[in-house]
């Protein structure tokens, strides 16, 4: 259905309009092979098996996510698999290996995707940066995109509780005429609520851009700005934290998400609206032309290539370790360490 955000209208796919047992019946004759077992791959392969559809996992042994997965109920052999032979059985292959990991695993996917098989993602990355990652697939195959908007934790979280998070969807090749009615099948079955259309290209520039800002990398920033001013200026360390990042997501952010920022501003003192009111624009003006120079380094694929050049070093994890480290450490998260402790719910 058409439905309109602001003054644009949008192309929405509901469970309504695209029920469960249409999903089932489009793909009743597929084995669905889900390729890593990593945040996405339980996720999306424990609600497609909770649906009713015919799915196997596949993942390389010898390694504790594989033991995850037995853990969770696939059995070897007959539900979990080597990549490479779930590459076989499978006709349509979830890839959801890391995006370094797709690129290493490519040039054995590639080999089994044979005609008519569908190649699905869960990001636009591989695809869209394809001169960088070298996935380049076969003409005769869909390829296809879900991206549930949050993670696989949270895919099977909402699931459970009869919820669903929603998703974007994308068809980058229709080689079968069936890429559509699969491809929202697959966003149905694995837990969907809505379906926003979207292309590959799109979902990765933006992604990569949400990520490296308001919805991680801009949040630290300025939640570390706004603390190394409170504590220059002599407030404590839990003083500090607690203006910075507790009050907003204790209090403040469920409130957003449930009514909109009006409503926030509506309904705080009249002091704090006012001055909230006075001080957005001054923060959208100074942090916008960094947002900008975000964006173009992501179009540019600088990004991308950082990305693809750290992920797939092999001290990769232990320089991830060294500055999450830097991040613990640091004064404002170990002061946040013990006000999560002080919690009335954690006492
Ligand atoms: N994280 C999320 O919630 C989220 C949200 C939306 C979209 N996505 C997208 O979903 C896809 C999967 O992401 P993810 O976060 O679930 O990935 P992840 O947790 O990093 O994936 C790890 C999986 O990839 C396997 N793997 C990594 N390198 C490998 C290699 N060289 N050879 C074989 N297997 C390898 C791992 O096996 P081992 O454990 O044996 O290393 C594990 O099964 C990505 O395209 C991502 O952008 C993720």
């Amino acid at each position: 259905m058409k439905l309109k955000f602001g003054s644009v209208e949008e192309n929405v796919v509901t469970r309504e309009e695209f029920p469960l047992e249409k999903a089932r019946e489009v793909l009743k004759d597929e084995v669905i092979a889900v390729l890593g077992y990593g945040v996405q791959g339980p996720g999306q392969a424990l609600n497609l098996k909770d649906n009713g559809f015919n799915v196997i996992v596949g993942q390389r042994k010898g390694s504790k996510t594989w033991d995850k997965a037995i853990a969770d109920g696939w059995v070897p052999g007959e539900t979990l698999f080597e990549l490479e032979e779930a590459c076989e059985r499978g006709t349509i292959l979830q890839f959801l290996l890391s995006d370094a990991g797709q690129i290493a695993l490519w040039p054995t996917v590639k080999k089994y995707l044979t005609p008519g098989k569908a190649l699905y993602f869960s990001h636009g990355f591989g695809i869209t940066y394809k001169e960088k990652t070298g996935i380049i697939p076969p003409a005769d195959v869909d390829v296809i995109l879900v991206a549930p908007k949050g993670s696989g934790t949270s895919l099977r979280r909402m699931f459970v509780e009869g919820r669903g998070l929603n998703s974007s969807f994308a068809i980058y090749q229709d080689a079968t005429g069936k890429a559509k009615d699969r491809v929202i099948a697959l966003g149905i079955g694995v837990g969907s609520g809505y379906l926003f259309e979207t292309d590959f290209y799109r979902e990765v520039t933006s992604d990569l851009t949400g990520e490296r800002g308001t919805l991680m990398g801009a949040i630290q920033g300025i939640f570390a700005a706004q603390y190394e001013v409170l504590r220059a200026n002599g407030h404590s360390p839990s003083e500090a934290f607690n203006e910075t990042v507790e009050e907003l997501t204790q209090s403040l952010m469920p409130l957003v998400a449930e009514n909109g920022m009006d409503w926030m501003y509506a309904n705080c003192s009249t002091t704090a609206q006012r001055g909230a009111l006075d001080w957005w624009k001054p923060f959208r003006d100074a942090t916008k032309p960094v947002f900008e120079e975000l964006y173009n380094s992501v179009k540019s694929g600088k990004e991308a290539q950082k990305s693809i050049d750290s992920n797939s070093k092999p001290d990769y994890r232990e320089k991830l370790e060294a500055e999450l480290k830097e991040l613990r450490e640091s004064e404002m998260w170990q002061a946040g360490a013990t006000v999560r402790k002080l919690r009335p719910e954690n006492n």
